[in-house]
């Protein structure tokens, strides 16, 4: 069968790229780097309602002044809401969802993380200016999820 020379050269390289993707797939699956953001620490959604910490998600003063803050998403709402800290404080949020994948974006800064059933996301971040911001869910999650906002108000 004959292959013009062009068709035969654009073939080993297209050849040649599936390779190289498979190897990336496969070296980093092998070495750990494919990991949930941020830390791994895992939980059990079904159980959340009892949870020490997130049974009961609430805004805590650590000793040094600085804020954790844990939130749980669930369809189609955040807890607490609003959510309280400080301008110019250090806060920790720590995330987690009690059904399906949500988003937690706090619209206009940095604050952005997935809600993952069976992890706890965490994230620092130091709101500079007072005031009040909106939280937004930025993973489709069913269909209320244009909806599902919620408060966070920086004093
Ligand atoms: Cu929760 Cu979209």
């Amino acid at each position: 069968m004959h292959v013009e020379f062009y068709e035969r050269v654009w073939m080993w390289i297209a050849a040649a790229l599936i390779v190289v993707f498979l190897g990336v797939i496969v070296t980093t699956a092998a070495m750990g780097a494919i990991q949930p953001p941020s830390h791994i620490e895992t939980i059990d959604p079904t159980t959340i309602a009892s949870h020490p910490e997130f049974g009961a998600p609430a805004v805590k003063t650590n000793a040094d002044g600085s804020v954790t803050a844990s939130v749980v998403a669930a369809m189609f709402s955040f807890t607490p809401d609003p959510i309280d800290v400080p301008a110019g404080m250090r806060v920790t949020f720590r995330l987690t969802s009690s059904d399906v994948i949500h988003g937690f974006h706090v619209v206009g800064t940095n604050a952005n993380a997935m809600a993952v059933p069976g992890y706890v996301s965490q994230f620092s971040v130091t709101f500079a200016r007072p005031g009040e911001y909106l939280i937004v869910c930025n993973e489709y999650c069913g269909v209320l999820h244009h909806g599902m906002t919620g408060k966070l108000i920086v004093k």
